[in-house]
């Protein structure tokens, strides 16, 4: 075990995202106590002024001081704890540096990042080292990709369990859901998009659903994107599609391939929106599916992006209210058809708001799963895995016990 002082540093705690996370460690696990935590950023004051807010609960939480852009700093908080959590983005501008760090000294890792193209750079610079020091990163720990891969991780076993096989193909249909979008999220969305812009290799990378999977892995499928509005016979509804997709399909691949394929060499995933039925239900995907379209031509015109940055979108920093995060919830619903056309259905759903109220406490167990329940790294090695792969079901019972997750079985025939 290793002699570091924390088990967990929070870097990014002022963020939007990193203060919901913060206040979600403090009141579910308290400061100075089993779980030995502190937080970090870049602002000593504004991170002195985020924890007199938090009351004299945080009396014994330590403040560590680090710069994304200064590496001494970066390695020098790695080597006070065992985990280290980043809120900082948009990660493809300001998060190789600490990626770098914890590689090389070996301290397990863990992030909200949803930006694949920055994610398979990652894996391509690090995963030697990290094979070496036994550091262990841990990418999309947010609502992408934690419900969607974890889903499929419950419903695999689910489908093992019952027929004594997986499923072939699987997916996922966002039934409801209620949240909205921090300036980091809105930021991290732009950037990629004016690289994919500048970029024509990149745009192929980003439509590559294995692009993340390891270079020898042989898939044996073509995938089916929902790209514009569809009507899904297995759901019996109208479906548009989902913003998240792009990378939870990715990150679902990996995870096959990290287990040895574990769904199958020939295994299909998509997800999507379910928006009704009849021409109501057909009405609502041809309008999400126009709204989205319309929001990436948007993004990638210089004038229209710099209006919605300027007048439309939040700022950094900024995000859902309080009773907007309260108030927000998820429900997710999975089908899963087995080669010999046996079919389960699942479903995952989670209380506030998706991408802050319950991102905060994804993130959160996720660390504490990493710091607690997984084994050193002469067992679970270093590398860069993914939550189902490296976390699975001991993160699925942390977040059903902790965090307001629900992981059911609804039917199997
Ligand atoms: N996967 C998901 O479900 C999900 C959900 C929510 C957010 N996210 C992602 O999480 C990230 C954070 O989002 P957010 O809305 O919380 O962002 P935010 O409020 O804009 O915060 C960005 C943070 O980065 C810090 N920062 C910037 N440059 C730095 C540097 N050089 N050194 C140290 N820290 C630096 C800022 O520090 P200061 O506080 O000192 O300014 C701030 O704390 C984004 O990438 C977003 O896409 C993902």
């Amino acid at each position: 075990m290793s002699q570091a002082p924390f088990d967990i540093v929070v870097f990014g705690a002022t963020s939007f995202v990193g203060q919901i996370l913060s206040r979600y460690l403090l009141e579910r696990y308290g400061a100075g106590g089993e779980v030995k935590w502190a937080i970090a950023g870049r602002s000593e004051a504004k991170l002195v002024t985020f924890k007199s807010g938090l009351g004299e609960a945080a009396a014994d939480l330590p403040v560590i001081i680090a710069d994304a852009g200064n590496e001494a700093s970066l390695t020098e908080m790695c080597e006070q704890t065992r985990v280290v959590i980043s809120t900082v983005g948009p990660y493809a501008l300001y998060g190789e540096p600490l990626v770098q760090a914890c590689v090389n000294s070996g301290t397990d890792y863990c992030d909200l990042t949803g930006e694949v193209q920055w994610i398979r750079k990652m894996i391509e610079r690090y995963e030697e080292q990290a094979k070496k020091t036994g550091a262990r990163i841990v990418h999309c720990c947010g609502f992408d990709s934690i419900p969607s891969d974890l889903g499929v991780y419950y419903l695999q076993q689910q489908a093992k369990a019952q027929f004594g096989e997986p499923c072939s193909t699987v997916k996922m249909r966002v039934k409801a859901a209620k949240g909205g979008l921090s300036g980091g999220t809105v930021a991290s969305m732009i950037n990629v998009t004016k690289e994919a812009v500048a970029d024509p290799a990149l745009r192929k990378e980003l439509a590559n659903p294995y692009s993340i999977c390891p270079k020898d892995f042989r898939p044996a499928r073509r995938q089916h994107n929902v790209k514009a509005a569809e009507y899904d016979e297995d759901f019996q509804a109208w479906t548009a599609p989902f913003v998240m997709g792009a990378i939870n399909t990715r990150v679902v691949h990996r995870s096959n391939a990290l287990q040895g394929a574990a769904y199958g060499q020939e295994f299909g995933y998509d997800e999507a929106v379910l928006t009704g039925k009849g021409l109501k239900g057909r009405a609502a995907a041809l309008g999400v599916a126009a709204g989205l379209g319309g929001f990436l031509v948007a993004a990638t015109i210089k004038p229209a992006r710099w209006a919605l940055e300027k007048f439309v979108l939040p700022k950094p920093g900024e995000g859902p209210t309080p009773k907007a995060q309260e108030e927000g919830f998820f429900d997710l619903r999975f089908v899963g058809i087995s080669a010999k056309g046996e079919m389960i259905r699942t479903k995952v759903t989670g209380d506030r708001d998706p991408g802050y109220g319950s991102t905060g406490k994804m993130l959160g167990e996720a660390a504490i799963c990493l710091a607690f329940d997984i084994d050193t790294p002469e067992k679970r090695p270093g590398g860069f895995w993914t939550p189902a792969s490296l976390l699975g079901q001991k993160a699925i019972d942390r977040l059903v016990k902790n965090a307001g997750l629900r992981f059911e079985l609804l039917e199997n025939r």
